[in-house]
């Protein structure tokens, strides 16, 4: 079968790898009809995630088939179109059952990362009854690519976390993929305004299409006089950070207001100062967190329903042979205005 492949850092290429087959009775091999490219997927090229060796299939999310199942299966069969979770859970372990699939201690986040993903014509999913979930009839299958990772990603550490409520006032940095799902998700909750923050004028733009009241460009080292402005020296409720960079997270303790939250989302990969002189007296709360997909059958409940649309996060559509111009297009997001690519097995 075809599989994209990380080679080391910056090394990449389309091979032809084995189809793999069952190796735990837990198991389940999905035939992949869609898959997309994370940022996180970015990351394991430069060579920033140790634990993704050279020679692994990357890819943690996308939709597929049954195309076997080990014998202690249950839930699936063969044929059964499935959304596949970038969190693999093996649902019995202390954190699994506390909810925290994440943490789960022989799952966790492994797909295209410790063990091959989802870029290929087959994936090999660990723990299926509990890492896959059934795609209902009629149900797009497109827009539930967004399910496996984005959605729950910014709805989870970022609206739960982040305890976005009626009439509060809420702040997105960073307006990528991640940061435009903790937007359209947030407004389950009716926040009163949303101001968008990032550097760049079309993901503001589509930061606004998507339902956000305001928005500042923050190129010119002046966001938080522009975000004190709009919201009467008081600051947000909720700062949500969905970059992973010093100085997101700066700036949002610059921003949250007295009994705010600062929702960590962004993975960060260098250190980052944390000012208790300037919030020790100011009752806020910061969270983290790895998503932990908890919130899958929910979100697919209100895409069925129509309470939010992931399609509107795709904007590119690539056949599997071409999965190399899919991440060069993908890397390259300021110049082709690109959000989630498709890729198509
Ligand atoms: N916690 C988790 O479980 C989890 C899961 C998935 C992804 N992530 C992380 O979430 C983060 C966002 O992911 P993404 O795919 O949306 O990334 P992305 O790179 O596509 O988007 C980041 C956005 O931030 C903007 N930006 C960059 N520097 C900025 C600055 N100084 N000020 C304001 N905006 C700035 C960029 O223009 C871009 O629009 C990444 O760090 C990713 O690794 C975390
Ligand atoms: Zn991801
Ligand atoms: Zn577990």
């Amino acid at each position: 079968m075809k599989a994209f492949v990380y080679s080391g850092p910056a090394k990449m290429s389309l091979e032809d790898r084995p189809v793999p087959v069952i190796s735990e009775p837990t198991d389940a091999i999905v035939k992949i009809s869609k898959t997309t490219i994370c940022g996180t997927d970015l990351h394991i090229l430069k060579g920033d995630v140790s634990t993704c060796q050279p020679g692994r299939i990357l890819g943690h999310e996308g939709v597929g088939v049954i195309e076997s199942v080990g014998a202690a299966v249950t839930a699936f069969k063969a044929g059964d179109r499935v959304l596949i979770s970038c969190i693999s859970a093996c649902g019995k372990c202390e954190y699994c059952r506390r909810q925290m699939y994440s943490h789960c201690t022989t799952g966790g986040w492994i797909l295209g990362n410790k063990i091959d993903g989802t870029q290929a014509e087959f994936v090999r999913i660990p723990y299926a009854d509990t890492s896959l979930y059934p795609i209902p009839e009629g149900a797009d299958e497109e827009a539930l690519v967004m399910l496996s990772d984005i959605l729950p990603t910014g709805f989870e550490c970022g609206v739960l976390n982040g305890k976005v409520q009626p009439g509060s006032t809420v702040a997105i940095v960073g307006c990528g993929p991640i940061g435009l799902a903790a937007l359209l998700t947030a407004q389950f909750y009716s926040p009163a305004r949303i101001i968008a923050i990032d550097l760049d004028n079309n993901r503001l733009e589509v930061a606004r299409r998507f339902g956000a009241t305001d928005s500042i460009n923050s190129a010119d080292g002046k966001a938080v006089e522009a975000l004190m402005a709009m919201t009467d020296k008081r600051g947000v409720d909720t700062a949500i950070e969905a970059v992973g960079i010093p100085a997101t997270f700066e700036l949002c303790q610059k921003i949250v207001a007295p009994g705010g939250i600062i929702a960590n989302i962004g993975v960060h990969g260098v250190k980052v100062d944390l000012h208790l002189e300037n919030l020790w007296d100011r009752n806020i709360t910061i969270t983290t967190r790895l998503v932990d997909t908890v919130s899958t059958p929910m979100l697919l409940s209100t895409v069925q329903s129509r309470k939010i649309d992931p399609k509107l996060l795709i904007t590119h559509r690539f056949k599997l042979e071409r999965i190399l111009d899919a991440y060069n297009t993908f890397k390259h997001a300021a110049d082709t205005r690109a959000l989630k690519v498709i890729i198509e097995a």
